[in-house]
């Protein structure tokens, strides 16, 4: 059957899920491509997992992302993983191939780093050292992504050491484990900052970091969404720092998705970031 006969179905499993922007982000993506097919909220408690997982392929799924608390346990139930996903210690998608078995990838690390790409075309990993704060599911997949990118410094700060230690031991590469007290001044001589906690989204207090020793030239990150200006933004900002929030990073991963799912590479545009932006 060729794509244009199917009603094209994936989905994105989480508990809880109707928080989730995929609905609308993959939705607009069905239309964009004049598709027939939709793309279901999911909501999975934990302990029906497996068997959701291997209900895809007889309902005719092409695949599903997956979202907390589910990215670590699928681990252990699908067929295979790819490269990223180990590293990452995460899935982030799950693709129903041919033959009906499951394979887990992870699409973080790409979509953070076309994120960054997108909105500064020349910006290079290996510009100079990088801080990243916190070690949690999203630090792992921008770590990895960083790395993969060329990066030659990541100075590495977390509340909780021995998560950043975890992390540096399952990724490898340049990492320096920055006690937690030090992270003001680890910011000095970094090209680029990279806030990862959940620390500044709504709801939560600001990331307490002194921005004082980062250099005026450094790019500042945040994979937080909603707000779309964290309070570690606006401060970047007005102390005349480049930033970039972490909207790039969800719509972005999309595409390998897609390219999994069905064998097309969707265009991110200012209208379907507009489109998302209006459901904050
Ligand atoms: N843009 C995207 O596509 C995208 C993708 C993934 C995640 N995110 C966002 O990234 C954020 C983190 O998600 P996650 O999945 O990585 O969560 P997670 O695995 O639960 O990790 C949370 C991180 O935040 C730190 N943290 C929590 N409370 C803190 C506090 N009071 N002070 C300092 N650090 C604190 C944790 O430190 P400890 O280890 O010390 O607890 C940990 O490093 C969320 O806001 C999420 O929405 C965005």
């Amino acid at each position: 059957m060729t794509r244009s006969d199917r009603f094209l179905l994936a989905g994105v499993m989480g508990w809880p899920v109707m928080h989730s922007r995929s609905p609308a982000l993959h939705g607009y993506l069905l239309k964009q491509q004049n598709l027939k097919g939709a793309y279901l909220p999911l909501a999975i408690k934990p302990e029906r997992l497996a068997a959701a997982l291997r209900a895809l392929p007889a309902l005719g799924f092409s695949g599903c992302n997956l979202t907390i608390p589910h990215k670590e346990a699928a681990m252990g139930i699908v067929d295979r993983v790819d490269d990223a996903a180990r590293a990452i210690g995460a899935i982030s998608c799950v693709v129903v191939e041919d033959d009906e078995t499951l394979t887990g990838k992870n699409n973080d690390h790409f979509g953070f780093i076309e994120g960054i790409v997108e909105a500064l075309p020349d910006w290079r990993a290996d510009a100079g050292p990088i801080v990243v704060v916190g070690a949690g599911g999203g630090a792992r997949g921008v770590v990895y992504g960083l790395i993969k990118r060329g990066a030659g410094e990541i100075r590495l700060v977390n509340r909780t050491g021995e998560r950043a230690e975890t992390l540096k031991q399952g990724i490898g590469g340049p990492i320096t484990v920055v006690p937690w007290d030090a992270r003001h001044e680890a910011l000095a001589g970094a090209a680029m900052l990279v806030n990862t906690t959940s620390q500044g989204m709504v709801g939560n207090p600001p990331l307490d970091i002194d921005l004082a020793h980062l250099p005026a030239d450094a790019l500042v990150s945040d994979i937080i969404y909603i707000p779309q200006e964290t309070p570690l933004l606006a401060a970047a900002r007005q102390r005349g720092n480049r930033t970039v929030n972490g909207l790039g990073m969800l719509l972005h991963q999309a595409r390998p998705a897609w390219r999994s799912w069905f064998g097309i590479d969707p265009e991110i545009t200012a209208e379907l970031r507009a489109e998302i932006e209006a459901t904050f």
